[in-house]
């Protein structure tokens, strides 16, 4: 009795000093290095120690995933307090392991900043191990986000060690990445977690961060289809080429779009209800922002995709009619990834009087999207066994253990098995609930980060513009700081423009 008391006091007493004991499995062990180095794209050397094949959770499941590796500049950056960027390599809602830098996206960056990066493994929707002579899959959701929440802990459990600042991590990842970032950034110590994290050996310690940065997040997913056949209805008939099963099941679910709209509770900068009826003027207003910032940059924007553009002379470049292309007047800005680039997302929101585009026939620009890259039939995300039996990749991360992919919203479900009454399990509500980040801004129940960076591109159709949309809005309305644009000529993709995250990152170390 007196023993147990003994260590309990012991193990209180190094929680709360921050030293982990030196036999603690969960100990991160600065000393077990390699040196490494690479070559940024301007020639730049960084050199860097490598932690690598971490283990960050006590009951490992799936040894090819469940690691964490640590990158230490040689030259960390001369601030107080340095950042740590955590940049997940999820991509499909399926497994990722622990990488290296890239000098070509943001984790070389950051290094090169002198950040300290983590780049954590998951499990994800492909992952299988061998368990009594049977395959199992190990990354059935929400396993994949418990992973990185672990690895989130790790960082904090060993503050001490580990050099950087564990209050001050920066999530980053693209489209299921993106999903995962926002994930992070919105459930931050909420105890619907907590038992699936205990049972992984999940390192005793906080799990929010300090910043999420969010490329083209493919979230919301019990919500997603919906949003994007109410937004890309309009193309049914025209670019679409739906058939006529196709077109009831995209009028169908573009009916429950306005409730569930109207279920948010959204507001615009100025407090302003954002409803249904006013929704698709206020998404106008980030695309409008999206053209006026890329002719700004010196962009040529064709006639033909929608926008008005202003007709006077005296315009802020001195554009005038027919005059919109502006020639030669600024180089065009690309970051070498085939789609320009723009500036700060804290430059000041569009102006209709003084701007170049002053309105946009939303409908004609969303059939320029869908002319750029074949929408996705309905339902988008919840596809198995609606229209086609093919499992998407959302299907297949709500699956099973036995690799057998599964509805994850009642519309689907209920039109797969032909069954208006179907219902979604208990244990399936409850995943689907895990794995959207709606469900906690706002909500109390979490630590949301209190800065966002989130980008979808302006021609990205891979998931409705309502979703990043209404995450940014709701993130605002709940008084965190988000910097949030639809960039020009963006397809679906991540970590570009890196000037301009990195700026984002430095002003939010600042003013924190
Ligand atoms: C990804 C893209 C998708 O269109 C999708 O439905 C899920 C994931 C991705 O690129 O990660």
């Amino acid at each position: 009795m007196n023993k147990t008391i003994t260590v309990a006091a012991l193990c209180f007493a190094a929680a709360t000093s921050g030293a982990v004991a030196q036999n603690d499995p969960l100990r991160f062990d600065p000393d077990n290095f390699t040196r490494q180095s690479l070559t940024m794209p301007g020639g730049k050397q960084v050199a860097y120690k490598a932690y690598e094949g971490i283990v960050y959770v006590k009951n490992v499941e799936d040894p090819t995933y469940q690691t964490l590796n640590i990158y230490v500049p040689e030259n960390l950056a001369d601030i107080e307090r340095v950042p740590i960027l955590l940049r997940t390599y999820v991509g499909g809602y399926m497994a990722s392991t622990a990488k290296s830098p890239s000098p070509s996206d943001a984790t070389g960056r950051a290094l090169s900043e002198g950040y300290v990066v983590c780049i954590p493994g998951s499990r994800g929707s492909n992952s299988t191990i061998e368990r009594d002579g049977k395959t199992v899959y190990t990354g059935t959701a929400p396993n994949g986000l418990l992973d990185l929440k672990a690895a989130v802990r790790y960082l904090r459990y060993n503050d001490q060690l580990i050099p950087g600042e564990s209050d001050l991590i920066f999530t980053d990842g693209t489209s299921a990445g993106g999903a995962m970032s926002s994930l992070l950034g919105a459930t931050g110590n909420a105890r619907e977690y907590e038992p699936y994290l205990k049972r992984m050996g999940a390192a005793d310690a906080r799990d929010d961060v300090f910043a999420a940065i969010c490329y083209c997040p493919i979230t919301d997913l019990n919500h997603a289809d919906m949003e994007y056949e109410w937004l890309y209805g309009c193309t049914n008939a025209g670019v679409r080429h739906l058939n006529e099963a196709q077109a009831a099941i995209s009028d169908e679910l573009s009916a429950l779009c306005p409730a569930y709209i109207n279920s948010l509770g959204l507001r615009d900068k100025s407090g302003n209800p954002v409803t249904a009826d006013n929704y698709k003027d206020y998404l106008k207003t980030f695309l409008l922002e999206s053209a006026h910032r890329a002719l700004q940059e010196g962009c040529e924007i064709s006639d033909t995709v929608g926008f008005t553009f202003y007709k006077d002379k005296s315009g802020p470049m001195g554009g005038g009619p027919g005059n919109r292309q502006h020639g030669g007047m600024r180089p065009r800005v690309d970051d070498g990834r085939g789609a320009p680039s723009f500036g700060p997302g804290n430059a000041p929101r569009f102006n209709k009087t003084s701007d170049f585009v002053t309105d946009l026939d939303l409908d004609k620009y969303l059939s320029y999207v869908a002319s750029v890259t074949p929408l996705k039939t309905p339902p988008a995300f919840d596809q198995m066994g609606v229209l086609i039996p093919t499992p998407s990749p959302e299907n297949k991360v709500f699956g099973n253990e036995n690799g057998e992919p599964a509805n994850f919203t009642e519309f689907s479900l209920q039109h797969r098995l032909n069954d208006r009454s179907a219902k979604l399990s208990k244990d399936m509500d409850q995943r689907v609930y895990l794995m959207n980040p709606m469900n906690f801004i706002g909500s109390g129940k979490s630590t949301i980060a209190p800065n966002w960076y989130i980008r979808h591109g302006a021609k990205d159709r891979d998931t409705s513009f309502l979703v990043p949309v209404n995450l940014a809005t709701k993130l605002e309305n709940d008084g965190k700081n988000v910097n949030f644009f639809l960039p020009w000529n963006r397809p679906h993709s991540g970590d570009y423009n890196l000037d301009d995250l990195f700026n984002w990152i430095a002003n939010t170390l600042q003013v924190r």
